[in-house]
């Protein structure tokens, strides 16, 4: 999906890497990457490991005799673009016979307005047999229950919505039933600053069970982490990560599963996923591809914080634009954080 050039600049304020400009086309890029990856950690929620199929088929089932109303299954995409994730998502749980609309609430939030209303318009218009997708714009960094979208949707507790609202406070404010049976926060904490806060605020806004998965980047230029295809690329890596990590002081995919661990959570699992960058697979091809629009993307911001000049800028697309070839091979880095909240 492509995004307006109009769009103005202070929407990604907080998108640090992603910089004060448009990713539209190279996130969705970045979703044809990641995808066997997401396969990946979606089977091993859905399945017996995390449940989330077992935790669904009770509510379907629930929903089915006349007495109770369940509590509808809630999966949140942090940060989710232009809400290809969820897309993919819904088309899974309805193939598995796991989606009823009725019980379910599939909702990405992100504080880009021009990447909800593209997802938005893609509900509404190329997918009208979704309209249990839910895209609001919303700062991460800013407590739900000021938005009222996401307080009805959350089931918060009468009487705790005041403007006073702290971070702190959300625990203890979800209705019984209220809150997230799934958090799915890919490529986004590393992003936000105070990640370890948000991360806590989104752990705290789980169901009992509820499971939170979290994917960043090693922000690392070796072999830990990007292993550039072609030397001209260090330098810059080093400077853009260097700027990236500054927001959190580290690498947040390293440490998310300790800041979960602190939190009390069950079945902390990572695992990396190692994508080649460069050579002759497609997945190499695409991921060399959006190394370069990641150049090309975050250069005027690097630019206009003078972390790189406008030469050096030109001097490296030149470069790349020359000498890229399947030749140029390294890797790109990052790592998969699972947990759960306890039932009890
Ligand atoms: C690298 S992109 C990842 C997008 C998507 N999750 C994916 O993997 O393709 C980071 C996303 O986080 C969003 N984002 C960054 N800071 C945010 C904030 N404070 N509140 C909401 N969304 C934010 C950006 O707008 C962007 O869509």
């Amino acid at each position: 999906m492509s995004s307006n050039p109009n769009q103005p600049s202070n929407t990604f304020h907080s998108y640090v890497f992603g910089g004060e400009h448009l990713d539209g086309d190279r996130l969705t890029l970045q979703h044809k990457i990641f995808q066997p990856n997401f396969q990946e950690v979606i089977e091993r929620v859905l399945g017996p490991e995390y449940g989330l199929a077992t935790r669904i088929e009770q509510v379907l089932n629930m929903s089915k005799g006349d007495k109770l109303k369940p509590a509808p299954i809630r999966i949140l995409d942090a940060g989710c673009g232009e809400g290809l994730f969820l897309y993919y998502l819904a088309g899974l749980l309805e193939r598995r016979g796991l989606l009823n609309p009725a019980v379910m609430q599939l909702v990405g939030v992100d504080s880009n307005l021009t990447a909800v209303a593209t997802a938005t318009d893609f509900v509404s218009t190329v997918q009208p047999a979704r309209p249990y997708l839910r895209f609001i714009c919303h700062d991460l960094t800013k407590p739900f229950e000021l938005n009222p979208e996401l307080r009805s949707i959350l089931s918060i507790r009468q009487g705790q919505t005041n403007s006073t609202a702290t971070k702190e406070a959300s625990e203890g404010w979800l209705e019984e039933g209220g809150g997230f049976d799934f958090i799915y926060a890919h490529a986004v904490a590393e992003h936000i600053p105070n990640a370890q806060q948000h991360i806590k605020y989104w752990y705290n806004l789980l169901k009992p069970g509820g499971i939170i998965f979290l994917l960043d980047a090693v922000l690392n230029v070796d072999s830990s982490g990007l292993e550039v295809p072609h030397p001209a690329l260090a330098p810059y890596f080093s400077r853009a990560f260097q700027y990236t990590k500054q927001i959190n002081g580290l690498n947040v995919s390293e440490v998310a599963k300790d800041w979960l661990d602190q939190l009390g959570a069950e079945q902390i699992q990572f695992f990396p996923v190692i994508i080649p960058a460069g050579g002759n697979s497609e997945i190499g091809m695409m991921m060399l591809r959006n190394l370069v629009m990641i150049v090309r993307n975050t250069l005027p911001q690097l630019i206009a914080l003078k972390i790189m000049t406008e030469e050096e800028g030109q001097a490296l697309i030149d470069l790349l634009f020359k000498e890229l070839s399947p030749q140029c091979i390294g890797h790109f880095t990052c790592l998969n954080t699972l947990a759960r909240k306890p039932l009890a």
